[in-house]
């Protein structure tokens, strides 16, 4: 039967304070989030869906989870705290790196806050897992309490589930949330609007359900005979926003500053009204950009988050559909369907509002990148390794599996080039722990195929001759995609060039933590079927 779309009020996600107010002075703050099962309703008509949860307590623990407010400069400490069962709730494959706990009970997880500047040992490494009651631990366990900075630009990161091979089965169970870092000194001036019903976080995924409420998730692989159940990328029929199927929101003739992150495993969204409506973004994943840019349409790859503004007053009807109509996989998969490319409804009152917000002409403007700063040059190679029937059996950064010793090693504070090439027919989104980034180039390969066949016998774009491929057509990076990132698309069969800093846009803020410590850090493909097989990496930072 199919469900009826925009029957639910889009909610908003519980706030917690990273910060709180001691004689009208900010302190630190400490946090106990947990991570409980329980039932959730994703939709009026979906039976409860038995999901992984965060949440101070099991009773308000919700998917996703509470948006946490952090304040520039006030370190946010979170104890992290797994209180799962001894089962997963959706089937996982042990024949891909996994984290397993030597008594073979319970969930293991780990907490990444994605987008954070912060020391390795609060990173949340791929092997820091725990279970229930930090009853194992992983190799790198080490300590139970995580501590948040807070030093780096405002802007929006996330949290979500990190542990080895099964950060996919993880964040389709629920474990994601919304983390905000604000700065009111160089925010408030800008004017943009403002407080709870104006400024809103949409975290936006894919999910299948069964019949009985459950989530759906194949449990054979594409690859039987070699990895029983994992499959190269998750996709579910129903758009779900802020833990509801196309939800619906009533909205105020005026603007609106919506933070959307793309919280699913594979899914790429390219969103637009269906009345023509525009959005104006202010901000990408990591960083305002340094003026406003107008979009129709833009794409949103998993992980990737826009903040953007949306002025209803300027609608010409009176409710609009955000639509998405991006095929999946992306580039060249299928074309959306009647379910997966509407995503929700906005219904707009009918009397015009008075709205002291505005959009400034300038936004903040970090120091601009500069190529001659870099120190080094680095190349990325991204494969998929296929077996006889065609189908892929993982997916390789550099042709190197995780366990094999760092190769990607940049001194604390530099600044580097990285070319990424991209061999394989999907676009990836690479994101890189610690590091901030701006995309500068983007150019198809010519005779990709003679390419690929020297870089899958020899592993070296040098001795490939990666220039004399690297000819072909341009991409112009997108305006509002030109400022400083954490994610970034990399297109099939083109090479991509970034310049990375390792760490604060400001150079001249040093570190107050030690990067080069253990566990160190990593960088990955961000389409979390991808990354758990095993499109990840160690980075290491050395001094
Ligand atoms: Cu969003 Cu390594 O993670
Ligand atoms: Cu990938």
């Amino acid at each position: 039967s199919k469900l009826r779309m925009f029957v639910d009020e889009l909610p908003d996600m519980p706030k917690v304070h990273g910060f709180e107010f001691v004689n009208g002075v900010p302190k630190s703050k400490s946090l106990k989030i947990g991570m409980f099962k329980k039932k959730w309703k994703f939709h009026r008509d979906i039976p409860p869906t038995p999901v992984f949860a965060f949440g101070e307590s099991k009773h308000n623990a919700t998917v996703p989870g509470p948006t946490i407010e952090a304040l520039y400069g006030i370190d946010t400490y979170v104890t992290w705290r797994n209180h799962l069962p001894s089962k997963h709730i959706l089937p996982w494959d042990p024949t891909i790196p996994t984290a397993t706990p030597s008594d073979k009970k319970g969930v293991p997880t780990v907490v990444h806050l994605h987008g954070g500047i912060h020391e390795p040992a609060s990173d949340g490494n791929a092997n820091s897992w725990f279970t229930a009651g930090f009853k194992e631990k992983g190799p790198n366990w080490t300590q139970k309490t995580y501590r948040y900075r807070n030093l780096q630009q405002p802007g929006n990161l996330w949290y979500h589930d990190h542990a080895m091979g099964l950060t996919r089965v993880n964040l389709l169970a629920g474990l994601i949330g919304a983390y905000i870092v604000r700065h009111p000194d160089v925010e408030a001036p800008l004017g943009l609007p403002m407080g709870d019903e104006f400024d809103r976080t949409l975290v936006i995924f894919d999910r299948s359900f069964q019949s009985d409420g459950s989530i759906y998730m194949n449990s054979t692989g594409n690859n039987p005979s070699i990895h029983p159940q994992w499959q190269p990328e998750y996709f579910g029929d129903a758009i779900i926003v802020n833990g509801k199927a196309w939800p619906r929101m009533q909205v105020r003739r005026r603007k609106y500053r919506f933070r959307i992150i793309n919280a699913s495993n594979a899914r790429f969204f390219n969103l637009s009204f269906t009345n023509g409506l525009r959005f104006t973004h202010v901000a990408s994943d990591s960083a305002y950009l340094k003026r406003p840019v107008i979009t129709k349409d833009f794409l949103l790859g998993p992980s990737e988050i826009t903040d953007v503004v949306v002025d209803f007053s300027k609608s010409k009807s009176d409710s609009v559909i955000l639509a998405n109509d991006a095929p999946y996989p992306y580039p060249s998969g299928d074309p959306v369907n009647d379910a997966n490319g509407k995503v929700m409804k906005f219904v707009i009152l009918n009397y015009k509002e008075f709205d002291t917000s505005r959009i400034p002409q300038k936004l903040i403007r970090y120091p601009e990148p500069e190529l001659s700063s870099a120190s080094r040059t680095r190349y990325i190679a991204m494969y998929e390794y296929t077996s006889d029937i065609d189908e892929p059996v993982h997916l390789y950064l550099n042709g190197k599996p995780y366990e094999s010793p760092a190769t990607e090693t940049p001194k604390a504070g530099t600044t580097e080039v990285w070319n990424v090439i991209n061999l394989t027919e999907d676009n990836h989104p690479l994101h890189i722990h610690l590091g901030l980034f701006v995309a500068l180039d983007q150019r198809e390969l010519v005779n990709v195929d003679e390419f690929e066949t020297c870089m899958m016998k020899l592993n070296d774009p040098i001795k490939c001759q990666l220039s004399k491929y690297a000819r072909g057509k341009r991409t112009e990076v997108p305006d509002h995609e030109k400022g400083w990132k954490n994610v970034f698309k990399m297109m099939p069969g083109s090479v991509t060039k970034i310049l990375v800093r390792f760490a604060y846009i400001h150079s001249n803020i040093s570190y107050v933590f030690d990067p080069t410590a253990d566990p160190g850090y990593v960088y990955h493909c961000h389409i979390l079927d991808h990354e758990d097989n095993a499109m990840m990496r160690p980075l290491k930072i050395i001094s």
